[in-house]
């Protein structure tokens, strides 16, 4: 598995990059903007992504701003042209920008999709929800497709009326397994007072419990990559899967679990990786047992 980093931030990448695992990056355009205000003046923005571009080893995704199939496909573009010289690029195309039911935009990106990826040019679909987005993302010629996990697991979690920040914070595990297991319980209940399959088939309050926690039969974030990555199994598709939105170094492992091809994260998720309490323990441990014999083994003559 690939791992990128999905920050903005040059000097958390050049701290991930000396840590020599990372394999690329993925940015947007809230990220760059904080990274650039930060430097207030002192650099301007063509030179701040240059400066990405050229220390990532491997594709740094840029993203257009989105709108019409025109506008996307110009940025797309630009940014390619202007910035390819100094690394490899990969252009982030949302899979369907449009903001209002009547703007006619639903398809544009999946044009501009099309129409870079024809150009030779990488594109990297992003706002990814749902399989079937996945899907069409590839049959327009994706290089990679970003499915959001943990925004899904948001968007579970406050269908069940749970509030990030109160019930939730973000960068919490959400343990599908555990709501999985109780939602049967519920359901074992229910059935257990009713006569006939039918009726099970028709009773409302099951039908309220069997939409609790998921997504249109989608029932986590990991479960979104998932499928993503059964699909693309299935056919054959080329188009490399890029776990995003990750929150925390469980979801990392889960997505590894089954076989993504990248990841990227976030500085801190990174960081919570490498840790845990025994491997602190036993550090402490063997530097406490050492002997002035054994370190004497390293002392320069
Ligand atoms: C990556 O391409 C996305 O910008 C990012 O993973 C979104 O993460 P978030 O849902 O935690 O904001």
């Amino acid at each position: 598995m690939k791992i990128f980093i999905d920050t903005a931030e040059l000097d958390e990448i050049s701290e991930a990059i000396s840590w020599g695992i990372i394999d690329g990056a993925t940015t947007n355009p809230s990220l760059i903007k904080k990274a650039v205000d930060r430097r207030a003046g002192k650099v301007t923005m063509d030179e701040y992504i240059r400066e990405i571009v050229k220390i990532v080893p491997g594709p740094v995704s840029l993203e257009v701003l989105g709108g019409t199939f025109d506008e996307m496909v110009t940025q797309g573009r630009l940014l390619y042209e202007k910035f390819s010289p100094y690394g490899e690029v990969a252009i982030k195309i949302p899979v369907n920008p449009s903001i209002r039911k009547d703007d006619g935009l639903e398809f544009d990106g999946l044009r501009a999709i099309r129409q870079l990826s024809d150009e030779g040019i990488p594109v990297n679909v992003t706002l990814i929800m749902t399989p079937e987005q996945a899907l069409l993302a590839a049959k327009a010629g994706a290089a990679y497709a970003s499915p959001f996990a943990g925004r899904i697991d948001d968007y579970i979690r406050a269908g069940m009326g749970m509030k990030r920040g109160v019930d939730f914070q973000k960068g919490d595990y959400f343990d599908h397994a555990l709501l999985r297991k109780a939602l049967e319980r519920k359901m074992d209940e229910t059935i257990d007072r009713l006569d006939s399959i039918p009726e099970v088939y028709v009773n409302s309050d099951l039908k309220k419990l069997v939409a609790v926690g998921q997504d249109n039969g989608v029932f986590s974030g990991v479960d979104l990559v998932a499928k993503i990555l059964r699909i693309y199994r299935n056919y054959g598709f080329k188009t490399e899967v890029i776990a995003a939105s990750l929150r925390n170094a469980r979801q990392v492992r889960e997505v590894a679990e089954l076989g993504v091809h990248i990841a990227t994260l976030p500085f801190e998720v990174i960081k919570q990786m490498v840790k845990h309490y025994k491997t602190t323990e036993g550090m402490k441990n063997f530097t406490a047992d050492i002997v002035p014999q054994y370190r004497s083994l390293f002392e320069q003559k």
